[in-house]
């Protein structure tokens, strides 16, 4: 199988001769800090905002309309400010400039370099968010976090691919996401800590940030650089002792020459970014750009950035809005484990088909319970029972996206492309996720505050579209060569007349394959 710049989850093709050698494992804990300082600045914000000195210091006019909401002002509006969301989404925005500069320092200096620049510039973040004395302290910490962020988020998948033994690629991948549930978890409980402190807790929230970016940059610095960057930048044979050491064995001729033919032709294609307008390659450049929008449309940030914020508009107590924000972390870390387990087995679309299903019945139902409770003025409150209805519904929610739309929307764009398309289609993948997070996190609160309970309802409708397009557009990839995914292509009743005759079952390239 040929090893490109993208994420290359393992489904058969060759059988190179690997160990799980002590690089790999170290190549595993990298990835678990760069997705948990993700997660953990996905969930941390949320708390954040929800905590009355925080409110209080930066944005005290949405305190003021906060404390002041009786029970017959719209509970729908009372966090609306763009400056607040401004705090949560600019880091996406960040992450999203930041990553096209990121593809050329990882292509130009090496995976390792963007790790290390990455770690350093999200410490920094880090640092800034929990001294702020002003908003304009905290903004700038966000946006360097998103820095950090973009940097990590292309560089550390890319590394991980190419590290990892061929066979333990999709695993990993997946491990990603895991982590990056973790990090949500972490902060969430944070968060519920801290707010027990009188004084400074939101400063500890922050700040924490640094602790897993320490370790992704210390790491960064004594990782070795991968082969197939070794060779990108014209040091073959040191990248042939550096595979030798990672894979724990001399045998690695065969990986070793598809690694250097992987690099001749990524040098060949010299427009990446144009080469995938190609008619040929339409069906991965379609589904590449909007599964990331989709994963976005789910509503799913509005769980994670503002939980506790949501839990409070709903009328729940400041402690029972950061608990429901623990319990659903908890949900989305365990519900990721089902997707591990079953993503090769039942496949893809299945997750995917199963998952938005039940995410629209748990939409319709919140809604209609939102509807009832606090009709379109927007004044009255839960009751506990409703409350916890709510919450049940919620939970079971979040655990359909954490095994579909969650690690498939990064899993299914990575798998589908050929090498020359891989890492282009990668930086699609990339650049439109954070694009729609920072939407979805600018927008969500005045969402809420004009769409009411339709809110629900309008995420709902996103979540039908994007299951029927899968239903009709996304074939089965589970346990497919890469190389060979041409024939899924080929077969398909809408993509099959895109694709060339000559282009089934061959490889761009002369790599052959024996699965
Ligand atoms: C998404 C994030 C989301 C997270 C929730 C990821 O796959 O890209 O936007 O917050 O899942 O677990």
């Amino acid at each position: 199988m040929a090893v490109g710049g993208g994420i290359v989850p393992g489904s058969g093709g060759k059988q190179y001769e690997a160990r799980v050698t002590p690089f790999v494992v170290i190549a595993c804990v990298v990835a678990a800090t760069g997705g948990l300082i993700f997660g953990y600045d996905i969930g941390i914000s949320g708390g954040v905002t929800s905590m009355d000195e925080f409110l209080l210091k930066f944005f005290p006019s949405v305190y003021a309309k906060e404390k002041n909401t009786t029970g017959h002002d719209s509970q729908y509006c009372k966090f609306e400010n763009h400056l607040l969301t401004l705090f949560t989404s600019s880091l996406y925005l960040a992450a999203l400039i930041a990553s096209f500069f990121a593809s050329a320092t990882t292509r130009k200096f090496g995976r390792k370099i963007s790790m290390t620049v990455g770690g350093v510039i999200f410490l920094i973040g880090a640092v800034l968010n929990g001294a702020a004395m002003n908003v304009s302290m905290l903004i700038i910490g966000r946006i360097l976090l998103g820095v950090g962020i973009g940097y990590a988020n292309q560089s550390v998948p890319v590394y991980l691919s190419e590290m990892a033994p061929p066979k333990l690629r999709g695993a990993l991948n997946i491990g990603f996401q895991m982590a990056i549930t973790i990090g949500i978890l972490a902060a969430s409980l944070v968060n519920y800590g801290t707010s027990k402190m009188r004084e400074n807790g939101w400063r500890i929230s922050l700040a924490l940030a640094a602790v897993p970016a320490l370790i992704m940059t210390i790491g960064a610095v004594f990782l070795p650089d991968t082969p197939n960057s070794l060779i990108e930048r014209g040091q073959k044979e040191n990248a042939r002792a550096m595979l030798e050491k990672i894979r724990g064995t001399s045998e690695v001729d065969e990986e070793f020459a598809d690694l250097v033919e992987a690099s001749e032709v990524s040098r060949q294609v010299e427009q990446p970014l144009k080469t995938i307008l190609e008619r040929k390659y339409r069906p991965q450049l379609v589904i590449t750009s909007l599964i990331p929008f989709f994963q976005q449309f789910t509503g799913i940030n509005v769980i994670m950035f503002y939980a506790p914020v949501l839990f409070k508009t709903l009328g729940f107590g400041d402690d029972a809005s950061l608990m429901s924000a623990v319990v659903t972390g908890m949900v989305n870390v365990l519900a990721t484990f089902v997707s591990i387990f079953t993503v090769d087995k039942f496949g893809r679309r299945v997750l995917f088909l199963e998952g938005g299903i039940q995410m629209i019945i748990c939409q319709i139902g919140v809604g209609a319970l939102v509807a009832s409770v606090f009709g379109v003025s927007g004044t009255g409150s839960f009751s506990k029972g409703t409350g916890n209805l709510a919450l049940a519904l919620i939970c079971v929610y979040v655990a359909a996206f954490a095994w579909s739309w969650g690690p498939l929307g990064w899993l299914v764009p990575s798998e589908i492309h050929p090498l020359e398309t891989r890492s282009a289609g990668q930086s699609i993948n990339v650049s439109v996720n954070m694009f729609f997070t920072f939407i979805i996190g600018q927008l969500f609160l005045s969402m809420l505050c004009h769409l009411k309970f339709g809110l629900f309802f309008f995420f709902g409708g996103w979540v039908v579209t994007m299951t029927a397009f899968v239903y009709f557009f996304v074939p089965e990839t589970k346990n497919v060569p890469i190389e060979e995914m041409n024939r899924v292509w080929k077969s398909h009743w809408f993509w099959g007349k895109y694709i060339p005759d000559d282009a089934v079952g061959l490889a761009h390239h002369n790599t052959t394959n024996n699965a």
